[in-house]
């Protein structure tokens, strides 16, 4: 199951929603950060009786049919998950296939994706990928990080206890008086996705394209947006008091 998730599609809710066409009016703003967890490979290869790699490898193809219908829909910035910290426990043929088929692609797509205004970026422990890798991850970053057309962020050797722990560390580096650590500090240190809208499709990820992106966004413009917060009259909430 192909999961999607907006993040931070409007100012974070600040202006309290006061009905709900305001709330749509504010639904009505353009997506902003739209991520991906690319789910389904290997079910769509062993449906093929292919190896599961052959289901990675047309991973890839549908990342890059969805970042040019991402850019084509003026979405800002595009994250999508490749390789959890926790992907190191399958098989090592599998994990190695993911490395190998992450370093090929930095290779053969970056001068395409540089071309086309892309601006790479990783997220995730990169000192823990081979020299290699790092080498290119950072050269690829280097190179595109100009471009303005849309953000593009590979979430590989990323977890979100990774994080937290590698964010906890970073403001004892920091120095950080515990006094004066807040929401909003730690939120600084993270990347998060508080109060994004999630979608799912059975659409496993190789055969995602530009009509299944179209429908996550319209369900998407179709929500009320509430960020934990409701208006209804008080009787509806303590009648007979
Ligand atoms: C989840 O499907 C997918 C992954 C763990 C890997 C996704 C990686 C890519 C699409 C390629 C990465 C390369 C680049 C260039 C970013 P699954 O294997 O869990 O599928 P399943 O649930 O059907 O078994």
């Amino acid at each position: 199951m192909t999961k999607i998730s907006n993040l931070f599609p409007s100012s974070q809710g600040k202006e309290n929603v006061q009905s709900q066409s305001v709330a749509c009016e504010q639904n009505a703003q353009p997506v902003r950060h739209l991520a991906i967890i690319m789910d389904g490979n290997g079910r769509w290869a062993t449906k093929r009786h292919l190896p599961r790699l052959a289901g990675h490898k047309a991973g890839v193809t549908a990342l890059r049919r969805v970042v040019e219908c991402a850019s084509d829909e003026n979405i800002e910035m595009l994250s999508v998950y490749a390789f959890s910290t926790e992907n190191w426990g399958r098989p090592r043929a599998e994990v190695d296939g993911l490395m190998r088929l992450f370093w090929e692609t930095i290779r053969s797509d970056l001068e395409k994706l540089h071309r086309d205004g892309v601006r790479l970026r990783h997220l995730g422990r990169l000192k823990d990928l081979s020299p290699d890798i790092q080498r290119a991850v950072r050269d690829s970053v280097e190179l595109t990080r100009n471009n303005t057309r849309i953000g593009l962020n590979v979430c590989f050797n990323y977890g979100g206890r990774a994080e937290l722990v590698d964010a906890i560390r970073q403001i004892v580096a920091d120095g950080r008086n515990p006094e004066t650590i807040t929401e909003e500090l730690i939120s600084s240190y993270l990347w998060q996705s508080a109060y994004s809208e999630y979608y799912a499709t059975p659409t496993l990820w190789p055969d995602f394209g530009r009509e299944d992106l179209r429908q996550a966004l319209d369900s998407y413009y179709q929500r009320q947006r509430r960020f934990g917060r409701i208006t209804v009259p008080p009787a509806a909430v303590a009648q007979g008091e």
